[in-house]
């Protein structure tokens, strides 16, 4: 078995220099003569029929848990649960896009050992991200909760290098928000289902390995990974990857969707420097705003915005981001707040924010 290192220099890519994925352009502009991803697939997902569950399980390498799920769990729980099988449905939905872009040619991904490797991996993780919907779904189902059903999609991304790197930021969005799922199953009294999400995790981290060691990074992004909110990562996907008015029933999650943060700078480099944002404030433009950034484990940094633009539906400004004294590496979250906090970690940024999150990724 050939190493990803390896995968990455057949592919050409490592000495490619790293390309940060930060335009986070909200909305769906650019996209438009793009045709949606429609669920069912070809097996019938998200209806799995116990022989296609079993096919699904072995393309998957291992199966559902084989416990049984409990019949009541809190409203928060329900919450967590609808929001990740959200997420997992449109996770789905993007693999199984890339595996047909590169299988029928639409992506180069070369040929030979580093096209099966990267083939045999997306496939593994295709399957994977089936079990984690139906998984989140089985919850929900057997404590009589409402199951979230698919959506249509778009995707942001139309070549291999750019999916991957897309792959690697929804996944580090992941990563932060299930920290924040473990921490409503603490408060809400739901402890047995931490170590289930602490297998996620993991299994999702390993994913992002591999998407960065692709895309030329180190595959270990930061010593503690960035925290993110639910309302970030629901707001993410409404923005970025879900059709308008095409969910049946995500209106049932009772999540926040804020208007979308457009990180003006492209190619944001590991230094200190004043970046450029935008919004599209719907009505009156907000007064007195501040922006915040969410990196690591660390107390969100609150900036006071300059050079602020209103036009006639924009508003445009620039933030400093302090780089060198926080080193602000892999996933940074961009959020504009009503007040100037102080927030004491990215929950309390998520009550306050009206735009965002804008994603930055350095190194
Ligand atoms: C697959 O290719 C189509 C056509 O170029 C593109 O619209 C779609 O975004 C691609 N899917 C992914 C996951 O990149
Ligand atoms: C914009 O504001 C109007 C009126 O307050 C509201 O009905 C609508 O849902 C808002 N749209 C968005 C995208 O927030
Ligand atoms: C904005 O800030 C100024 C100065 O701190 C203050 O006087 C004003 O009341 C604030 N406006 C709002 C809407 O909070």
């Amino acid at each position: 078995m050939l190493s990803s290192i390896v995968v990455a220099a057949l592919l050409g890519l490592a000495a490619a220099a790293p390309k940060p994925y930060s335009d986070n352009k909200g909305g769906h502009g650019g996209h438009g003569g793009q045709v949606p991803f429609k669920f069912p697939l070809a097996n019938g997902f998200p209806n799995l029929s116990p022989d296609a569950l079993k096919a699904v399980q072995k393309q998957a390498q291992g199966t559902l848990p084989n416990t049984a799920f409990p019949s009541h769990i809190e409203d928060t729980t329900a919450a967590t649960f609808q929001l990740i099988a959200f997420n997992e449905i449109f996770e789905v939905a993007f693999f199984t896009s890339l595996i047909n872009n590169i299988t029928s040619g639409v992506y180069d991904v070369g040929k030979g050992a580093a096209k099966q490797i990267v083939l045999n991996a997306l496939t593994a993780v295709q399957a994977q991200e089936e079990l984690h919907a139906a998984g989140a779904n089985a919850i929900l189902k057997a404590a009589g909760r409402t199951q979230i059903q698919p959506c249509k999609y778009i995707f942001p991304t139309s070549n291999f290098d750019d999916a991957i790197a897309f792959a690697s930021t929804f996944t580090d969005l992941v990563l932060g928000t299930l920290q924040d799922a473990q921490n409503n199953f603490g408060m809400d009294g739901d402890v047995s289902f931490i170590p289930l999400i602490g297998s996620v995790i993991g299994q999702e981290g390993e994913q992002n390995g591999f998407y960065r060691n692709i895309g030329g990074k180190i595959p270990s992004q930061l010593p503690f990974l960035t925290r993110s909110a639910g309302p970030f990562a629901f707001s993410t996907l409404n923005q970025m990857v879900v059709v308008p008015g095409s969910c049946p029933n995500a209106n049932v999650i009772p999540l926040p969707i804020f208007g979308a943060l457009t990180v003006e700078t492209q190619n944001i480099q590991a230094k200190d420097q004043t970046l450029s944002f935008s919004f599209k404030p719907n009505g009156t433009a907000p007064e007195n705003f501040s922006l915040v950034y969410i990196n690591q484990q660390n107390t969100p940094i609150v900036k006071k915005p300059s050079n602020i633009k209103t036009k006639k539906d924009s508003v445009s400004f620039q933030a400093d981001f302090p780089y060198s004294a926080n080193l602000m590496n892999g996933l940074t979250l961009a959020a504009v707040t009503k007040s100037a906090g102080p927030f004491a970690d990215a929950d309390a940024v998520a009550s306050d924010a009206i735009f965002g999150p804008g994603l930055i990724e350095i190194k």
